[in-house]
């Protein structure tokens, strides 16, 4: 069946969220708990009410609005995403995969549906890394993947712990109460922009994925020393910029070595001290990001990136901490759930395509708790992180039919 989807909903669900950032249009900037978070949780909160949907908040601030099925007491199928943007990104990574989900709900809802299971729309909170150094943060703790003391633990680039800043935007309940017990969703399906040029480039509407590619990520300290740009000369200098610059430099090298054309390696953060023009940098702080479909070539990639900064703080007489902040295994979708999603696509119309993931979502966590899959749709030249980040109503309507009809099959 064709669920009516209303593009003009949809466009303006996006619109509202994306005034909600701390950075100018065409931006986006939505850092988890901020000001420009809460207001556009309190926006989704809302529209979530209108629709009837039954809400619970947990500690962390994962979001649940729940349609109550005709047998409430079995597992419930839930979708949604993230609405947390990166500094200066656009307004469709994650938040098309939540506003999907209500508009999935409310068009099920217009067509007089009754569902079995409870459908459920999930918020998670931070599954961008910016502001506590570990993403898919809400899912990975729904997951039981981090504990409630290595959440405790965590603290934000300011110094603020997590409990300060979940407390600060109105997030109290115990963190020992965020993991799900087992069994607890019947299935998570997760609408997603690509975030890559795949579906573009075979002119197709719709991508299934059936497995989400490894990510793991580094935070590197270098500490040297500091001093008068002009007094202190060249032979006796320990600067922690130029170490940083030459394993920036090993980074690359060691993804464009380790043998696999989908290993992938980014200094995305790089950060020195004191940052004036007349003193040697004497910290330096980096975080780097390593990724692979496969785990076994990311390790590696991970080892020769770590032997490298042996190698160059050693000679440069630099003292280094390194902090793994996460190295998480892929993900492989449920057939299950991909056989619904296939069988959408079939009875709305829509061509697809079987692909991999190479950005992570919430749903590499969610797969490990309950049988998970996603639907993609094309993005404008692949691009996305960027301002420029665009997806059209018409994909976003179609991505939202298939998520519509996937949930209704799912939900019996
Ligand atoms: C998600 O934003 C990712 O970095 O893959
Ligand atoms: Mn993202
Ligand atoms: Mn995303």
């Amino acid at each position: 069946m064709n669920y009516q989807i209303d593009s003009s909903e949809l466009s303006a669900d996006l619109a509202a969220i994306a005034a909600y950032s701390s950075s100018p249009p065409p931006g986006v900037t939505r850092i988890v708990y901020s000001e420009a978070d809460q207001h556009a949780r309190a926006y989704l909160r809302e529209r979530c009410r209108e629709a009837g949907l039954e809400l619970r908040e947990d500690g962390l601030g994962n979001l649940f609005a729940r349609w109550i099925g005709s047998e409430p007491e079995l597992p419930a199928v839930a979708s949604g995403s993230h609405i947390d943007a990166i500094p200066n990104s656009g307004r469709y990574d994650g938040t098309v995969g939540v506003v999907g989900a209500l508009e999935a709900i409310r068009a099920l809802r217009r067509a007089g549906v009754q569902p079995r299971r409870s459908i459920e729309l999930l918020l998670f909170t931070s599954e961008e890394p910016t502001r506590f150094g570990v993403g898919c943060l809400g899912s990975r703790a729904l997951s039981g993947a981090l504990t409630a003391e290595q959440i405790q633990s965590l603290t934000d680039g300011e110094g603020y712990s997590l409990d300060e800043a979940r407390n600060g935007a109105g997030f109290s309940a115990p963190l020992a109460q965020v993991q799900l017990p087992a069994g607890h969703y019947a299935a998570f399906v997760e609408l997603h922009i690509e975030q890559g040029p795949s579906l573009e480039t075979e002119g197709l509407p719709i991508g299934v994925v059936r497995a989400i590619a490894a990510p793991a990520a580094i935070r590197l300290v270098l500490r040297g020393q500091g001093g008068h740009a002009g007094a202190v000369l060249m032979p006796g200098r320990r600067d922690a910029l130029l170490a940083g610059a030459e394993i920036a430099l090993a980074v690359e090298h060691a993804a464009l070595a380790s043998g696999s054309p989908d290993t992938v390696a980014t200094t995305g953060y790089f950060r020195i001290e004191p940052g004036a023009v007349n003193a040697i940098p004497s910290r330096a702080v980096l975080e780097i990001d390593i990724r692979d479909v496969a785990p076994e070539p990311r390790d590696l990639t991970l080892e020769a990136v770590h032997k490298a900064i042996d190698e160059i703080c050693g000679r440069r007489f630099i003292e280094y901490e390194l902090t793994l902040l996460n190295s998480d295994p892929p993900a492989t979708c449920d057939p299950g759930v991909i056989e619904a999603i296939v069988a959408a696509c079939h009875s709305t119309g829509l061509a697809y395509q079987m692909m991999v993931s190479r950005a992570y979502h919430d749903s590499l966590f969610m797969a490990r708790i309950c049988p998970t899959a996603m639907i993609f749709v094309p993005c404008k030249h692949g691009v996305s992180h960027r301002p420029d980040e665009y997806a059209s109503p018409e994909d976003i309507v179609r991505g939202t039919a298939v998520l519509a009809e996937t949930l209704a099959r799912l939900a019996g």
